[in-house]
């Protein structure tokens, strides 16, 4: 099946890339590049040892968009393309709308006039807000988002669902990920974030690399069993395999909406010395304060997207650590050469 990748160069639609062409899919990807490298798609046909086409477009250039539709006539499309960086989301607040609602809207539309109607989509926990219970399930409340990224997941889910409502031929699965760390075991893909990174385990992999100096923990007077931060980490692999589930279960399937996570949470001690231990390497440290926006913990109740779609993660926090130091080792200028 022919399927669109927007956002493929990206490193979760690599990293499924590889997953649709070992699974027998076509993907084909667009992406404009602003936060990946060309690269990236190399490295996809390096692990396949498949062609895969790519287009360099942006999802604001409507027409561009259009002309792709035109000229491939995918069945479906698997749309991760958006900007993602928490705290620039809240300086940039009309960059990140435009971004990620223009971009999906000129998606949508390009899709309705070609006849497509078929869409997996990126969303996040990040839709839960400031979660009153755990573990989180596809009915916790959403809303209440603290950050224009995460109001742009919430508003591209109730498009979506409004969508939907207007013409029930259109199959939509929403995807909400927690934490998305490691890389594919080759080591030829990874998380790639420019200048400092923003996330624990990017931020990790440079302290071990010696590219940072230390780890600051941001707060261990949470209400958790250390005091730190309690996250849903999953294995980018197993994310990516989440979403070949989603694809093979779409006909038919409405509007749906599933967490893709474990079920298990690690605190931020927990992720340091999992990662020490997987790496042999030492992470030097300091707790500093709380930061802003970071709630105490956060992890799925997984088990819809396991009667429903058949998806289980599989890998643990030793692979997700262990991964993640593999790419990182290899390539510490990321996709640069
Ligand atoms: P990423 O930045 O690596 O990938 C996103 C890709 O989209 C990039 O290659 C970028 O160049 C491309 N892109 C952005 N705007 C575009 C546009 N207007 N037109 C065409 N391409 C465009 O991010 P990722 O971590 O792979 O995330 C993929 C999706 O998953 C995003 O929508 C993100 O919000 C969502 N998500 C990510 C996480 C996470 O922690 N990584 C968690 C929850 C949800
Ligand atoms: N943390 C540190 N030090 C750091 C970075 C993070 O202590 O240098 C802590 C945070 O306080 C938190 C945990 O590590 O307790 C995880 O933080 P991340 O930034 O890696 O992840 P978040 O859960 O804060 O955010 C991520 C994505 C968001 C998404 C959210 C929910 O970055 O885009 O998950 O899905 F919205």
């Amino acid at each position: 099946m022919k399927t669109l990748v927007t956002g493929g160069a990206g490193y979760i639609g690599s990293h499924t890339s590889v997953e649709l062409l070992a699974e027998g899919f076509e993907p084909v990807i667009l992406d404009n590049l602003s936060n990946s490298s060309y690269e990236a798609v190399s490295r996809v046909e390096a692990i396949s040892g498949k062609k895969v086409k790519f287009y360099k477009t942006d999802l604001l250039d409507a027409e561009a968009t259009r002309d792709v539709f035109k000229k491939e006539k995918p069945e479906c499309v698997i749309h991760f393309a958006g900007l993602k960086a928490v705290g620039e989301s809240v300086r940039v607040p009309l960059a990140y709308y435009r971004n990620n609602i223009t971009g999906t809207l000129n998606l949508l539309e390009a899709m309705k006039d070609f006849g497509v109607r078929k869409i997996i989509f990126s969303s996040s926990a990040t839709v839960y807000g400031l979660a009153e219970k755990l573990p989180l399930t596809e009915s916790s409340p959403a809303g209440g988002t603290t950050n224009p990224y995460g109001t742009t997941k919430l508003v591209i889910e109730w498009i979506l669902k409004d969508l939907y409502e207007s013409d029930k031929s259109f199959d939509i699965i929403s995807l909400r990920y927690f934490n998305p760390v490691g890389a594919h075991e080759s080591g030829l893909i990874g998380e790639n974030p420019t200048g400092i990174p923003n996330n624990l385990m990017p931020y990790i992999t440079q302290v071990a690399s010696g590219k940072l100096e230390k780890l600051q923990v941001f707060g261990d007077d949470y209400p958790t069993r250390d005091g730190s931060g309690v996250r849903d980490y999953i294995h980018v692999v197993d994310l990516a395999a989440g979403h070949i589930k989603a694809l093979q279960k779409i006909n038919g399937a409405g509007f749906k909406v599933y967490n893709l996570g474990t079920g298990r949470g690690a605190s931020v001690f927990e992720m340091i010395s999992a990662f020490e231990a997987a790496s042999g390497v030492k992470i030097p440290f300091e707790t500093v304060a709380r930061r802003a926006g970071d709630i105490a913990e956060c992890y799925a109740d997984p088990s819809l997207a396991r009667r429903e779609l058949g998806f289980e993660a599989k890998k643990t926090l030793t692979e997700m650590c262990a991964d993640s130091w593999n790419w990182q080792s290899k390539n510490p200028r990321g996709y640069e050469k």
